[in-house]
């Protein structure tokens, strides 16, 4: 009796199982998306589009069996009239709420959810990483982004991508590059071909050139596609890998390619991560490169630019770049880095992987960078940020030249003054700022002088958003000393959004940015606090969002 119990209850598993799986949907795609819900309780397992009896994609994702947590979407515009086929390896239940429409779910509060940022960039649906391929061409900028359309964490890497006119209105365009044969798309950067030197150049269009790392789980190869419609839609290069070097340095670590042309050399530079630090290779037409150096110290997303001292043009120094945003100043001649000083920091906190824009006018030569901000933004069916743009200078200081970065010019626009004041002790700038209600995002610069205090700064809900101790040095528990050492006051342009908070000291000599914590309604705003500060002087801003 017991056995035939037993085995009513296999097969019943079995009939259970087998009718929740291996079923697959098929329909005709006739409008622009397709909606795809998410739980993350659910455990991601592999989906599969076939288009026309073609495979089209794979990618994981965490199926929805009942109430979703959110949806994600795909962008079918390209496949509109055609049959797709999706399969789904995990419980498959969820498959009959996908449904296609030409808006994605969610549209109506797009921009406007709770922990939306409103004046950084973030993507609609979905984990954003590294900035990738940034460079401005043809009056845009373009932002290309590690991404997971699928889920708000990190998986299924793509390049997202989104571009601007000012960088700071951005439009997310659809995904550039997604997972193909070889693997994932990771971190990488792109060039404007204008010598046709690659041959993808179509009459007077010359080729924008992705370089970029394919992750598998046996190694990471440097590979190339092209683009002739300014980013839009990438051809792969028929005949990736350019670059396989996992034999070479006996290590999977071998990632982040960040290319440029070396006028001087009339070669192109390609950047490399490789297992301890940066690689040089050179190359003629992009697609054969030979290896001419390394520099070791460093770990991922390399970055290398000339910078002029103070401005001068015939005084420059090249910055050697690491994904923790810490740097080397050195000679660089087209084949080899040379350390002249460092490691330096001029910046800490979320920020990690940024980039700077390639291929900027000769009428406007900015060395801008944009990172990445590591802040989450919970219980959004989308995660993590860019940080603002900003510009890269270099400025003698009495222990050499050093990073100094500061917001570009163009995020003025978003910020409209409403209060100013100066001289004041901390009780009365806060009675000032009592009044002021927009906290949810606004800017606050603010120059304040020590005299009886070993440390002072600003609270925001209670968190010490500035917290400089010229005692141990440090602002925000990092060290600092301004240049000025005997200097008792610090100077801070502190901007504030939904989630994230940047702030620049002494005119971007040092800058942080870290997670805003929640509301608490049991604490004050905005709060001056230290022993007898004088509070010199403070500008109050409300901030614009970028979404319309
Ligand atoms: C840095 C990084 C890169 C890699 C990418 C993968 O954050 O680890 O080295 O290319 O992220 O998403």
């Amino acid at each position: 009796m017991k056995s035939v119990g037993k085995l009513v209850l296999l097969f019943l598993f079995v009939w259970i199982r087998g009718s929740l799986q291996a079923q697959n949907l098929s329909i005709t795609i006739t409008k622009r998306y397709l909606n795809l819900p998410v739980s993350q309780a659910q455990s991601r397992k592999t989906m599969q589009f076939t288009i026309q009896g073609k495979p089209e994609r794979s990618f994981k994702i965490r199926l929805a069996t009942d109430k979703p947590d959110y949806w994600v979407f795909c962008d079918m515009t390209a496949h509109q009239g055609k049959t797709l086929t999706i399969s789904y390896d995990g419980n498959s239940e969820g498959l009959a709420k996908i449904y296609q429409d030409d808006k994605i779910a969610g549209q109506d509060s797009l921009y406007t959810e709770k922990n939306r940022p409103q004046y950084h960039f973030s993507s609609r649906r979905g984990w954003i990483n590294d900035p990738n391929g940034m460079i401005f061409y043809e009056g845009e900028y373009h932002l290309f982004y590690q991404h997971n359309p699928y889920e708000r964490d990190w998986e299924n890497m793509s390049w997202g991508h989104a571009v601007s006119r000012d960088m700071i209105h951005w439009e997310e365009l659809p995904t550039a590059l997604s997972p193909d044969s070889l693997g994932t798309m990771f971190s990488g950067s792109t060039v404007i071909d204008y010598a046709n030197t690659a041959g993808f150049n179509r009459g007077n269009t010359p080729a924008m050139i992705a370089i970029f790392t394919v992750d598998n789980p046996d190694k990471q190869i440097q590979c190339m596609a092209y683009s002739l419609d300014k980013g839009r839609t990438w051809t792969k290069y028929a005949k990736n890998p350019l670059i396989d070097s996992k034999a070479k340095w006996n290590s999977k670590d071998t990632r982040d390619p960040r290319v440029f042309w070396y006028k001087p050399g009339n070669h192109w530079v390609m950047v490399l991560n490789e297992r301890d630090g940066h690689s040089i290779y050179t190359s003629k037409n992009l697609k054969e490169w030979t290896y001419q150096s390394h520099v070791t110290g460093f770990w991922e997303c390399p970055d290398l630019f000339e910078l002029p001292v103070d401005g001068d043009k015939r005084k420059t120094k090249w910055v050697m770049y690491g994904a923790s945003a810490t740097y080397m100043i050195g000679a660089f001649d087209g084949k080899t880095f040379t350390p002249e000083s460092g490691k330096h920091y001029y910046t800490t906190g979320s920020i990690y992987a940024a980039q700077t824009f390639a291929n900027m006018p000769d009428s406007d030569p900015r060395r801008i960078q944009i990172g990445w901000g590591r802040i989450s933004q919970p219980g959004m069916p989308f995660n993590n940020q860019m940080l603002l743009p900003t510009e890269l200078k270099l400025r003698t200081t009495k222990n050499g030249p050093r990073l100094v970065s500061v917001p570009v010019k163009e995020t003025e626009s978003l910020f409209s003054l409403v209060q100013q004041a100066g001289d004041l002790n901390a009780e009365e700038a806060n009675e000032r700022l009592k009044s002021f209600k927009e906290l949810d995002r606004f800017r606050l610069t603010t120059t304040l002088k020590l005299s009886h205090a070993t440390s002072a700064g600003v609270s925001l809900f209670g968190q010490r958003i500035l917290d400089y101790d010229l005692n141990a040095n440090r602002v925000n528990g990092v060290f600092y000393s301004p240049e000025d050492m005997t200097s008792m006051e610090v100077t801070a342009d502190i901007y504030v959004d939904r989630t994230s908070i940047e702030v620049f000291i002494d005119g971007g000599a040092y800058s942080y940015s870290l997670e805003r914590k929640p509301v608490s309604t049991a604490k004050e705003g905005i709060q001056f606090w230290g022993n007898r500060i004088d509070v010199k002087r403070f500008n109050l801003y409300t901030a614009k969002s970028i979404w319309k």
